[in-house]
């Protein structure tokens, strides 16, 4: 029997962060079992960022170079850029002939996001943008995955992919797609070391496969219980960031730390240390494997070629029953 298709994908933001790992480590299991595209999309990108495309083709390496440090294999998966892929397109093109206007207004994250970009100065009352969950839902429909690992904030998009593909079989009378299903994993959060959202844009990330430097150093920042002077003061970790690591870093220990730290018995130094030192023991072989790879454009580029080869023939495959349904 075929395995399930698996399809997820990324916009190419460069390198990636430690928040991003737990994704990553569930597309990684996923290779085991499923057939799995994972895909960069930088067409999804140019939806917002049409203006400023110098950085687009570095970021692709730099991610990609990630996605290969945390272990996604290109012998097990098809990994390749979605613009290499113009079957994309042009099912996105026959998708928005039978889409109403009215289900992509209506997506919820959308006009927030027109509004909110707006406030920044940014216009994106584009037609690109409008159909940016078109694009993702043909993304997702020309490889006829039948499941999407995604966050929950997609879970929109995603709803509308399946309206999509129930719509096309019903309008021109045959099962072409399958209706794909979420994979909704738990996501572990991890703030940034300041305590808000950790996002590149607030200088508050530990980058995957950071060098050593950084990892202290971003520890070192990292909030702790602000009314702990002295070392034997009583603290509460419940307001401190570095509790928050500990919690998925020392999983066993965690309720011990907690105690020691409420009885004033370790001191803010100590704790940080310990954090820093496992961060270091997980981070170190995904940063050899970074560095193995980095300078290696030949690799990169052939991982890029394969991908793209197999992703073209397996979406071919899908388009030539579109166009004979469709009847063109
Ligand atoms: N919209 C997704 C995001 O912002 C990225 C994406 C594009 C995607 N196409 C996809 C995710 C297909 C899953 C499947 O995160
Ligand atoms: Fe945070 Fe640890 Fe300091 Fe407690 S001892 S406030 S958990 S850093």
């Amino acid at each position: 029997m075929a395995k399930d298709v698996i399809l997820s994908g990324m916009r190419p933001t460069g390198r990636l962060h430690i928040g991003h790992l737990s994704v990553l480590e569930n597309w990684v299991r996923l290779q085991e079992e499923y057939d799995c595209y994972y895909t960069i999309v930088d067409w999804h990108a140019l939806t917002t960022s049409f203006q400023e495309t110098e950085s687009i083709k570095d970021n692709i390496k730099e991610m990609l170079v990630d996605w290969l440090a945390a272990g996604l294999d290109p012998e097990k998966s098809t990994i390749f850029v979605q613009s290499h892929v113009p079957q994309h397109a042009e099912l996105h093109l026959m998708f928005s002939m039978i889409t109403p206007l009215s289900w992509l207004e209506r997506v919820p994250t959308y006009k927030d996001q027109v509004q909110q970009l707006g406030k920044m100065g940014k216009d994106i009352n584009t037609y690109g943008f409008l159909g940016y969950p078109l694009l993702q839902a043909a993304d997702i429909l020309v490889y006829r995955a039948d499941a999407v690992p995604v966050g929950e904030d997609q879970l929109p998009h995603l709803e509308l992919c399946r309206e999509i593909a129930r719509r096309f079989n019903y309008m021109y009378d045959r099962q072409v797609f399958p209706e794909p299903q979420a994979l909704l994993s738990k996501v572990k959060l991890l703030p940034g070391v300041d305590g808000r959202k950790m996002s590149k844009s607030y200088l508050n990330v530990i980058s995957l496969a950071a060098e050593q430097e950084e990892i202290k150093k971003q520890v070192n920042a990292m909030v702790t219980d602000p009314n702990r002077i002295r070392k034997t003061d009583p603290g509460n970790p419940d307001v401190c960031v570095v509790d928050k690591y500990h919690g998925i870093y020392a999983a066993a220990e965690h309720e011990d730390i907690r105690e020691q730290c409420r009885k004033g018995a370790i001191g803010c130094v100590q704790c940080k240390k310990r954090l820093a030192q496992a961060l270091e023991e997980q981070q170190a072989p995904l940063r050899e494997r970074r560095n193995k790879i980095l300078n290696n454009r030949s690799y990169l580029e052939d991982v890029l070629a394969e991908g793209a080869k197999a992703a073209r023939e397996a979406a071919e495959k899908t388009m030539e029953q579109v166009r004979e349904a469709v009847g063109i």
